[in-house]
């Protein structure tokens, strides 16, 4: 049986990734003002979200999930925001033409502001400080003043994710997202590559569908789900006292909801089965996922989803594989054959981003466009040979024309990485490199389609 689960029974576990406040008081005060703030998100609106997975483990919809590794402070702004969103929905848009399936449009955005580290601290020329862990903690400048965690700034997330949220909840809602915007959304530097034009012969195909569907009384009007689309938050839930402080109790099923964001993950560094992050997701009902890194293993993973879904409900658990193109192909086979033995349902979701990180020459932390594709093909041919469904992908990108991740039909190079290197944390693709992976994403699901199609009408 397991233990009793309360929002606060995280605090009796080992934990790690945690920052060291120096002033326990003001945490707890900060932690008290949290308690009393409207919540982000509504229950009804998490239970939403988990039905469409569930649709997704069923194999009728795929995921993309996608934003910045961290969101900050000093890149707070309606533009950013807007030029984010507007890459996801043209991902979607791609994704679901090819596809012909309901895309779940889950950003990592309104909430994405903390960050685990592979050290506690860093040394430069001598001098050892904290390492940076987020704007949510610390801040990112050397100095030991920046770097000395601060609980208030719990309460300037909360403030920015509440103003991204809503404008992310007016783009959904209020006529940005209309599908006969579609061309409207190829702008800026995307709109001279090469994914561009491939997304204008498109979006010309969408148009002249929705010209024709007008034609026979189905227009923005009448139909909802031209005018509007849904879209979800997740951020990964680290630091346990913010999420704890947005936790609340519906009233309408009397269950425990993180109200911080829709879904909520564990990183691959804080998913020990005996630890904090997990016992804090056990007992929140929002759809959670779990980060699968290579040292994973088949056992461990059952173990997880026991604790994490014990009543098997799909769409509960997403599982985000992110392994590395070099050992996707080795060790993805025994995790689902684990979880099709035991008949788990779970969403399988590939991160392509986390394990093809590397150091270019120029001193950069980058990842190749071309590693980020491998791995995505190699979680498909997986998935192919097993016999199931590759549900979904996860990716690290943003809007801006940065220069982070190497090649694309840019070819950014090395030395290139210097131009526009901007991130926070991890290297993310620009709109242009997005965009062109939803083009090969979107490829490989019609390809499969098509596959299914031929073998359904041979057999009958
Ligand atoms: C992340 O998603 O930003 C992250 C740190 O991932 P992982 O836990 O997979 O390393
Ligand atoms: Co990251």
């Amino acid at each position: 049986m397991a233990q009793k689960w309360s929002p606060d029974s995280w605090r009796g576990m080992p934990i790690r990734q945690v920052p060291v406040y120096p002033d326990e008081t003001v945490l707890k005060s900060v932690e008290g003002t949290l308690r009393n703030y409207p919540p982000l998100v509504f229950a009804g609106e998490a239970r939403k979200l988990k039905k469409v997975l569930g649709e997704v483990a069923e194999g009728r919809a795929f995921l993309l999930q996608g934003g910045d590794c961290a969101e900050s402070f000093a890149e707070f702004h309606p533009n950013n925001i807007r030029d984010t969103y507007r890459v996801l929905l043209q991902m979607a848009v791609v994704l679901t033409y090819g596809a012909s399936l309901p895309i779940v449009k889950v950003a990592r955005m309104a909430g994405q502001f903390c960050k685990p580290r592979s050290a506690d601290t860093e040394t430069l020329n001598g001098l050892t400080l904290p390492a940076y862990r987020g704007d949510i903690v610390n801040g990112m400048d050397f100095t030991e003043e920046a770097r000395r965690p601060d609980p208030l700034r719990m309460e300037k997330v909360y403030s920015q994710s509440a103003a991204t949220l809503n404008l992310l909840r007016a783009f959904s809602q209020g006529g940005y997202a209309d599908l006969h915007r579609v061309h409207a959304w190829n702008q800026g530097f995307v709109a001279s590559s090469n994914a561009s034009a491939r997304y204008s012969e498109m979006a010309d195909r969408i148009t002249e569908a929705l010209d024709f569907m007008a034609a026979c009384g189905l227009n923005s009007e009448v139909t909802p789900q031209i005018r509007e689309t849904e879209l979800f938050t997740s951020h990964e839930s680290l630091l346990l006292s913010y999420e704890e402080a947005l936790t609340r109790i519906d009233s309408t099923s009397g269950d425990w909801y993180d109200c911080s964001a829709h879904m909520l993950w564990i990183g691959d560094r804080t998913r020990q089965l005996d630890g904090a992050h997990v016992e804090f997701l056990r007992g929140v009902k929002n759809p959670v996922g779990m980060k699968c890194g290579p040292s994973l293993d088949h056992s461990d993973l059952l173990r997880l989803i026991d604790t994490l879904n014990p009543q098997n409900e799909a769409g509960r658990l997403t599982l985000i594989v992110r392994m590395g193109a070099n050992q996707v192909e080795a060790k993805l086979p025994a995790l689902i054959r684990a979880v099709e033995r035991e008949g788990r349902k779970v969403v399988w979701c590939c991160d392509p981003m986390h394990g093809n990180t590397t150091v270019s020459s120029t001193g950069y932390k980058t990842r190749a466009v071309e590693r980020i594709l491998a791995e995505v093909k190699g979680f498909f041919a997986v998935h192919e040979a097993e016999g199931t469904y590759a549900g979904g992908v996860h990716f690290e990108m943003t809007g801006q024309d940065v220069t982070e991740c190497l090649g694309g039909a840019q070819a950014i190079t090395e030395t290139g990485l210097a131009d526009r290197y901007h991130t926070h944390c991890d290297p993310r693709l620009n709109a242009t490199q997005a965009l062109e992976l939803a083009f090969l994403i979107a490829e490989a699901l019609k390809k499969k389609r098509l596959a299914e199609t031929r073998r359904f009408a041979a057999a009958s």
